[in-house]
């Protein structure tokens, strides 16, 4: 594949793949214990937090169960800002383990209005905890997280947060925002394969958790604590993804942050600006466009289903549809991660081929 162009998994930097191909250690030897030290630590420093980070074998949606039953308890009232379908899926976890949900949602295409916030909360002062999602992938809207979590910390709340495909690529210091329940997943931004969810647990977490009565077992974060304080996980750990995750982060360190953060708003930037030179719409509202995924609106009679199969069968690009009611309706073009401006160049140009084969008329 020439351009794997989804918002994640995304493409992994050869020393990245090369890192996995690793004989097997002992997850409960002095090597391993090492290796997930190591990248605690740097995770710290990237999560902008001196906060516990926890990471744990799974995909982004184990991260996000993990938050809700660590601080919650059946019953709760929780305050789900959703702007889409992760947002909403948030709330179905939390829902799933017995919380009172108490949805308020955003038109799709839209960013959360931390005004409505503030009502809601006023509204409904028994709501103990917010869930909010930083960027979400399925419409290519980011969030003013900064202005949400004063809203949410005017309040008393407790803010989790669903930065699965922002975090390492859109600036989140996760501390200064008070986020007290971080979450982002290793296939987006990070530059490695799927297999873990990383996590960030602030002091009022802890208090939460300290009450929380949801179930839980594989995804009890005061193991993962206790078992870190050894060098060691609770469970197995993918540990191919750890050697990955080690030289991604050298990476990721040595462009710098500022930078990676800058990379990625000029590429995004070059994709917006690209897909309008060739007639086409931008479906999430242009203030809060997301730095790692565009949304495009299909228009001009352009078929989209048809335009990815062509893109993917003839030009090697892979790209990303709409889900749920926005199926047919839009594409998303992943730009996170291992990217340059000379993919997202190629992918454009790409674009512009087979806009005529799927039906468009500008
Ligand atoms: C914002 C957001 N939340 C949650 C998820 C779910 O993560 P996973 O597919 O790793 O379970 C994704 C993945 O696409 C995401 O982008």
């Amino acid at each position: 594949m020439k351009q794997l162009r989804v918002p994640g998994p995304t493409p992994c930097p050869e020393e990245v793949l090369r890192a996995m191909g690793r004989q097997m250690i002992n997850h409960r030897g002095p090597e391993f214990a090492q290796t997930l030290n190591n990248v605690t630590d740097k995770l710290k420093q990237l999560f902008q937090t001196k906060n516990d980070v926890f990471l744990l074998s799974g995909s982004g949606t184990g991260g996000l169960e993990a938050a809700a039953v660590n601080t919650m308890s059946p019953g709760d009232k929780v305050l789900s800002v959703s702007i889409g379908v992760f947002g909403d899926r948030f709330a179905a976890i939390s829902k799933e383990f017995g919380a009172d949900v108490i949805p308020l949602s955003f038109e799709w295409g839209k960013a959360a209005d931390p005004d409505a916030v503030r009502k809601a909360l006023k509204a409904n002062p028994a709501i103990k905890t917010v869930l909010v999602t930083h960027n979400e992938t399925s419409t290519g809207v980011t969030n003013d997280l900064a202005a949400i979590s004063s809203v949410v910390k005017e309040a008393g709340k407790l803010l989790v947060v669903d930065a699965i495909s922002s975090l390492g690529s859109i600036d989140l210091p996760v501390d200064k925002w008070h986020c007290d329940v971080t979450v982002t997943g290793s296939q987006k931004g990070w530059m490695v394969p799927p297999g873990l969810a990383m996590v960030s647990v602030s002091q009022e977490a802890w208090q939460a958790n300290q009450k929380a009565k949801m179930p839980r077992f594989y995804w009890d974060f005061a193991k993962a604590k206790s078992y870190l304080e050894k060098g060691e996980t609770p469970w197995t750990p993918v540990v191919s993804i750890f050697f990955a995750l080690q030289v991604a982060l050298d990476m990721i360190l040595k462009e710098g942050m500022a930078n990676v953060f800058a990379r990625h708003a000029r590429i995004a930037k070059t994709a917006r600006e690209g897909v309008k030179a060739l007639g086409l719409p931008i479906f999430a509202e242009e203030s809060h466009a997301s730095n790692t995924v565009t949304s495009v609106a299909a228009s001009g009679g352009l078929d989209t289903k048809k335009m990815l199969k062509i893109l993917r069968e003839e030009h090697e690009v892979v790209l990303a549809g709409g889900q749920r009611t926005l199926d047919g309706k839009i594409f998303r073009i992943g730009h996170l991660g291992w990217v340059t401006d000379g993919d997202i160049k190629e992918v454009l140009s790409a674009i512009k081929k087979v806009l005529p084969q799927a039906g468009f008329k500008e």
